[in-house]
């Protein structure tokens, strides 16, 4: 169950612990991790993190559940993050995998490759396929890492162990977290170990990762003194040992494992014995000293040893010898030599590749360097492995220690790496090479494109000053339009990271290097400009402004420019609720026949404020070819976030159709989504995932989908918090609480107005507000209001919106006017596509008419509104409307779940592509999850269905010749 290195790893010379290393207090951490293991081959992936101060144990303990995984079929990959090579990026992950790949052979390799999990083939291939790579969105190569180990993990169990991630980059990081999101059905453990509050540490990732859902961690303890008696005992088999020595072992050593074995090396050096010698000399050394013991041994060594040591402490881990011998400057005879005597006192591994025997005792030598002297081994060692044909990361890690000299040479290679980290999506490490390539210096005529490329790569990390950091950047570039350029793309980045207002003050000040000339970027500008400010509570009345501006402008959708602005003018008079066509022409205008997705991507927005305004306007088939588009898209390009955004918007399409199954389902693909960060609109998500639990009737769950983790304060700024508040008013009336339900109708009032967005069709609060008054004896407001709401939605002119109104009105409307009302609503949505609201509208329509004694009109009306709720899949409804039609007199049948309406929406969705003809591969890659929740759900499926095999799906699915479930992921 060790690790082969621990059989070596015993004391060189005098004394030895006894046959194999122990392990030490360390039962329930081991069961822990086996625990992990076994849960893992079952198919249920687990993470585990061990947490723990240098020395105490963490690598050891990885060892341990490596030795757990052999002999069981778990195949190992392992890393071991490095102090040096923190910047570069996937450094781990394809330190992970890359074996794999190479041990799958030409065949197996393409094999693992193929699918999603080509996105990540750059990663494996040479530097220059990272390179090309157009977006710095590091998502397609999360996503394409992921496949690859979804991949891996079909051939059998996985273990995946990173040690020392506390120094591991971030986009690996990323990797592990992706990962981490979708294990639980997946056969993979994965084990990492970190030291806590490591200075530079990804310490927010590592975090993320503690906290997941199938994680678990370990904290590691020092030993206790018992322990550390043992251990002296076992180094020195047989031999009396004084008291005085294992008191003085304790306590130098508080309980370190490490520091106890670097300690007991030096006494041994000095000749001493377990004695009053040894307790002496022990006391002398104190506590903390691993590094004066580590020097005082090397020193003690032969000639070459410490330049050897001080050139592998150089160049980092896993040191082929003939390049320290290179760095040192010794004949690799010497060199050799060297290397034995620095095992045989426990600073370096035995063997090759060179390695210190831990980080700490690499940090003692690196320490000791003199600083001018350390930095010209660094900027030698970037040549020695430059001549190597070495990653280019690997020199720029170098060249970052090594003192800038004007080197052209190095300007090159540092702004090479900047690049490549960029590409992958690793805009830290990015910042650290270019700054070092700015201060090498480089020769002035590549200055200007260092700077640009560093202002892109501090706004992607976030850098609260990438804007300020800009300037010099922009005075350096002759071209305005090429400065324009810049700037949209650094805005972009910032608007990518929920930084909205930024991003907008970007976009413009991008707009103001053109003055009048260059038109068509202008416009692309100004449009992004909207795009953002209209995010943020602060800058939304300037963008509604420019709004105003941009209608003036008799645009005509002919260019991208044109399209982008036109999309954001279309929504915005949608939620001011100006005349339906005039929105729905723009909205066509602006998609131009699929040429606004094919510029913009399902990344942008503007696509989907188009297909949301559309929506309003009811234009549901056209909309809803849109999005469908988008999610290709996103899939193609393997982009989480794009398909995140599509499904958010579908899953208010959906509610508007009248598919509470399916938006269910899309509502949950986009908070999925957050889980990979996405931060497009999560209350407002939640708000559209609480309305369609609501008509599923299930209230506690809607309940719980409308309260926001973390609670509302961090959301007072978001601009659909009001969306929130609107669902918490519906929710809160179906369980008859219509003074909680007034407070959130309230609050929708105040937000429509800083929003503005007084369109009934979009929140139609004054409806909720107009019963929760007359439920509360007042039905005068009541009427007031849903009048209000009326006249609001005849401007507009969308049926669904009239009908909705004139069906609050009628509900808060006494007698036969108010059946008038109700029916005049039935009447309107007729004419709509949102089969959900005439099935309430007729289903409201057939109680008054119950209640007014009218019992076969009733009948007639409520048969109807059941006979739609079932096909809405709105049961609350259903289940309401049966009520009803009993108090009628009627007695229907009851309505059993069977067949395809027995399926949960991820069943329905899952089974429809299935039936497609799509493998469960494939289908997994567009749902973004796992190819066992696609089995899962198919299982079920078949179970509920009554079939046997995928051949039968489309029959199942398919009733009276129509398709009861659309192939729409
Ligand atoms: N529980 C233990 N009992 C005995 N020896 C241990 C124990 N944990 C660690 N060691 C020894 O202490 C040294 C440091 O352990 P290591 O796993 O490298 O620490 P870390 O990775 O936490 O820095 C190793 O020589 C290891 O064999
Ligand atoms: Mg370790």
């Amino acid at each position: 169950m060790l690790g082969a290195g621990e059989e070596r790893a015993g004391l060189a010379g005098g004394p030895r612990p006894a046959g194999r290393p122990v392990l030490l207090e360390r039962d329930d951490e081991l069961e822990v991790l086996g625990a992990a293991l076994d849960e893992a081959r079952a198919g249920r992936g687990r993470l585990v993190v061990v947490e723990g101060h240098a020395g105490l144990g963490k690598s050891r303990l990885l060892a341990a559940a490596q030795g757990f995984a052999r002999g069981t079929g778990m195949a190992e990959l392992e890393a071991r993050a490095s102090e040096l090579e923190r910047d570069f990026p996937f450094g781990v992950a394809v330190q992970l995998l890359e074996p794999a790949l190479a041990s799958a052979g030409g065949g197996g390799r393409e094999r693992l490759l193929s699918g999603a999990a080509e996105l990540a083939a750059p990663l494996f291939a040479p530097p220059e396929a990272l390179a090309r790579r157009r977006d710095e969105d590091v998502y397609p190569l999360l996503h394409g890492l992921f496949w690859v180990t979804s991949n891996l993990a079909e051939r059998g169990p996985l273990l995946l162990t990173v040690d020392d991630g506390h120094w591991a980059d971030e986009p690996s990081l990323r990797f592990l977290l992706y990962l981490a999101q979708r294990l639980a059905t997946l056969p993979v453990a994965v084990v990492l170990t970190a030291r806590p509050g490591q200075p530079g540490a990804e310490e927010a990732l590592l975090a993320q990762l503690a906290l997941g859902p199938h994680a678990e961690v370990i904290r590691l303890d020092r030993l206790s003194a018992g322990a550390v008696d043992r251990l002296v005992r076992g180094a020195y088999p047989g031999a009396e040992i004084s008291d005085g020595f294992t008191r003085a072992c304790e306590y130098v050593t508080r309980g370190n494992p490490l520091l106890l074995r670097q300690l007991l090396a030096e006494v041994e050096r000095q000749g001493l014995g377990p004695d009053a010698g040894g307790e002496r000399r022990l006391r002398e050394l104190g506590p903390e000293s691993v590094s004066r013991s580590v020097l005082l041994r090397m020193a003690g060594l032969q000639l070459g040893a410490t330049a050897l040591a001080r050139a592998v402490a150089v160049l980092g881990d896993r040191v082929p010898l003939r390049r320290a011998a290179a760095l040192a400057r010794l004949e690799p005879d010497l060199a050799a030599a060297a290397a034995d005597a620095l095992a045989s006192v426990e600073i370096l591994r035995p063997g090759e590749p060179l390695g210190f025997v831990h980080p700490i005792v690499r940090s003692a030598v690196y320490a000791e360097l003199p600083r001018a002297e350390r930095a010209r081994a660094h900027g030698r060692a970037a040549r020695l492995l430059a001549g190597e044909h070495a990653p280019p990361e690997s020199v720029a890690a170098h060249l970052i220690g090594a003192e800038p000299e004007g080197d052209a040479w190095a300007a090159q290679a540092l702004g090479e790496a900047g690049r490549l980290a960029l590409g992958a999506g690793a805009p830290a490490s990015a910042v650290r090479y270019l700054e070092r390539a700015l201060a090498e210096p480089p020769p002035p005529a590549e200055r200007g494109d260092v700077l640009v490329e560093l202002a892109r790569a501090a706004a992607a990390a976030g850098d609260r000053r990438a804007v300020e950091r800009l300037e010099p950047a922009i005075a350096s570039v002759a071209d305005a339009e090429r400065r324009a350029e810049i700037l949209f793309s650094v805005g972009r980045t910032l608007q990518a990271r929920g930084r909205h207002r930024e991003a907008a003050e970007t976009f413009d000040r991008g707009r103001d290097q053109l003055g009048g000339d260059s038109p068509e970027l202008a416009l692309r500008l100004e449009a992004a400009y909207i795009g953002a400010a209209r995010m943020d509570l602060v800058t939304l009345p300037a963008a509604v402004a420019r709004v105003s501006r941009a209608r003036r402008r008799k645009l005509t959708g002919a260019t991208p420019g044109e399209r982008k602005l036109l999309a954001q003018v279309a929504y915005e008079d949608a939620l001011a609720g100006a005349p339906r066509e005039r929105v729905a022409d723009l909205a066509r205008a602006a998609l131009g026949d699929g040429a606004l997705l094919a510029e913009e991507s399902s990344d942008g927005i503007a696509v989907y404020r188009a297909a949301l305004a559309l929506a309003w306007t009811e234009e549901l088939g056209l909309a809803a070819a849109v999005l469908s588009e988008a999610v290709a898209d996103a899939r193609r390009r393997g982009s989480p976030l794009g398909y995140a955004t599509a499904s958010y918007v579908q899953a208010q399409l959906d509610l508007l159709a009248g598919r509470v199954d399916d938006a269910v389902a899309d509502a949950e693909a986009a908070l999925a989504g957050a889980g990979d960060g996405w931060r497009m609109d999560l209350p407002g998500t939640r708000a559209t995932l609480g309305r369609a639990l609501m008509e599923r009737g299930d209230l506690d769950a809607a309940a719980e989908a409308v309260a926001l983790p973390g609670g509302d304060t961090p959301w007072e700024e978001a601009v659909t918090l009001g969306r929130l508040h609107e669902a918490r008013g519906w929710l809160a009336l179906a369980r008859a609480d219509p003074a909680r339900a007034l407070t959130h109708f309230e609050e929708c009032r105040r937000r429509q107005g800083w929003v503005h967005a007084a369109n009934p069709a979009v929140m139609p609060w004054r409806g909720g507000a107009a019963r929760s008054h007359a439920a509360l004896g007042d039905p005068d407001t009541a009427r007031e209001l849903a009048g209000e709401e009326l006249a609001l939605a005849r401007e507009f002119g969308a049926p669904r919106a009239i009908g909705a109104a004139l069906r609050a009105l009628g509900l808060v409307t006494a007698g036969a006017a108010g059946i008038d009302h109700l029916a005049a609503a039935v009447a309107a949505l007729e004419d709509s596509p949102a089969r959900l609201d005439l099935a309430h509208a007729r289903a409201d329509l057939g109680g008054a008419l119950r209640r007014a004694g009218r019992r076969s009109d009733a009948q007639d009306e409520l048969r109807r509104a059941l006979d739609l709720a079932h096909r809405c899949g709105a049961h609350g409804l259903a289940e309401h409307t049966r009520d009803e039609l009993a108090a009628a007199g009627s007695r229907p049948r009851r309505h059993h779940l069977s067949g395809v309406e027995a399926l949960t929406a991820s069943e329905r969705r899952t089974a429809a592509l299935a039936a497609d003809g799509l493998t469960n591969r494939e289908i997994a890659q567009a749902l973004f999850v796992t190819v066992k929740t696609v089995e899962w759900h198919l299982r079920n499926a078949y179970l509920k269905l009554g079939i046997g095999s995928r051949r039968e799906l489309r029959g199942a699915l398919h009733t009276d010749g129509e398709p009861a479930v659309q192939a729409r992921p």
